[in-house]
C-alpha cells in the first residue's frame, strides 16, 4: 500500500517538462529529509529511468516488488515493464492492472510523499489513476506559451471534476538567461501561466528557466548543487511541503 501525501504532476500535453518537474521535485523533497516515492505512469512517454540514470529494473521478493532507488528516491516506472524502448500497445484492463500493481504490490515502506508523473492529457491512464487514487494534490505544468496554457486548462478542469486539489502551476521553460548576464529572453512568450492560474483559481508557484544540457553530463535532467535550477527546485519543494502541512 501507499502511505504519504500524493502529489500528481499533470499537464495538458507532452513535452512541457512534466517528467523533469516530477523527478527534480522528488529529489528536492528527499533532500529535505522526506521519504519519497516517484511513480512514473506515463506509458507512452516514460522517461524517468533514463533521466535518473537507472539501467536495471526492480527486483521482487515473496511476490512483492522492491522499487528501484536513485538519489534516495524509491522509483517505479512504466519504463521498467516496457523493455528495450519498444513501442507498446496497451489494452485497457491490462493497463489498469499494472497501475494497481504499482500502488498495491510494491514494498514502499513508510512514505512522506508520493510524486506521480502522470501521462499528459485526460485519457485512460489518468482515469485509472484517478480511480485508484481518488484525491491527490496536483501540480499543473505548462510552458508560458498561450496555446500550451490553453490545453493545460483542460487538465486542470479534470482535476476539479475528480476532487483533486490543484497545489499550483509550475511554468517550465519560462525564459533563458545566458550565464553571467543580466538579461532574460522569453522564448516561449509570457503571461499564459498567470492567466491560467487566474482561470483555475490557483497560484503560479514556480517559473523554471530553460537550461542548456552539458555534453558530458549523463544525467542532465537532474539539477546539481550550484545550478540555478537546483535552487529553484529546493524552493518549489519548500512551497509544496508548506502547502501540504
Ligand atoms: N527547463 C528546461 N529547459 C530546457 N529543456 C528542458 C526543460 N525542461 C524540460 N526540458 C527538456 O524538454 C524535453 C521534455 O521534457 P520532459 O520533462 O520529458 O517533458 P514531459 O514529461 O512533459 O513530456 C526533455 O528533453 C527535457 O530534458
Ligand atoms: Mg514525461
Amino acid at each position: 500500500m501507499l502511505s504519504g501525501s500524493v502529489i500528481s504532476v499533470i499537464s495538458g500535453k507532452g513535452g512541457v517538462g512534466k517528467s523533469t518537474v516530477s523527478a527534480n521535485l522528488a529529489v528536492a523533497l528527499r533532500r529535505m529529509g522526506m521519504n519519497v516515492a516517484l511513480i512514473d505512469f506515463d506509458i507512452y512517454g516514460s522517461s524517468i529511468p533514463s533521466m535518473m540514470n537507472i539501467s536495471h529494473g526492480p527486483k521482487s521478493m515473496n511476490n512483492k516488488i522492491i522499487p528501484v532507488e536513485s538519489h534516495g528516491v524509491k522509483i517505479m516506472s512504466m519504463g521498467f515493464i516496457v523493455q528495450n524502448n519498444d513501442p507498446v500497445v496497451w489494452r485497457g484492463p491490462m493497463l489498469g492492472k499494472v497501475i494497481d500493481q504499482f500502488i498495491n504490490e510494491v514494498i514502499w515502506g513508510e512514505l512522506d510523499y508520493v510524486v506521480i508523473d502522470m501521462p499528459p492529457g485526460t485519457g485512460d491512464v489518468a482515469m485509472d489513476v484517478n480511480r485508484l487514487i481518488p484525491s491527490s494534490h496536483q501540480i499543473l505544468v505548462t510552458t508560458p506559451h498561450p496555446t500550451a496554457s490553453h490545453v493545460a486548462e483542460r487538465a486542470g478542469k479534470m482535476a476539479f471534476q475528480n476532487n483533486h486539489k490543484i497545489l499550483g502551476i509550475v511554468e517550465n521553460m519560462s525564459f533563458f538567461q545566458p550565464p553571467n548576464l543580466d538579461i532574460k529572453y522569453y522564448l516561449f512568450g509570457r503571461g499564459g501561466s498567470e492567466q491560467l492560474a487566474t482561470k483555475l483559481g490557483t497560484n503560479l508557484i514556480a517559473q523554471m528557466p530553460i537550461f542548456e544540457p552539458k555534453e558530458d553530463d549523463f544525467e542532465p535532467s537532474i539539477f546539481r548543487k550550484g545550478s540555478l535550477l537546483f535552487d529553484k527546485y529546493t524552493d518549489l519543494a519548500k512551497i509544496v511541503d508548506e502547502s501540504m502541512a
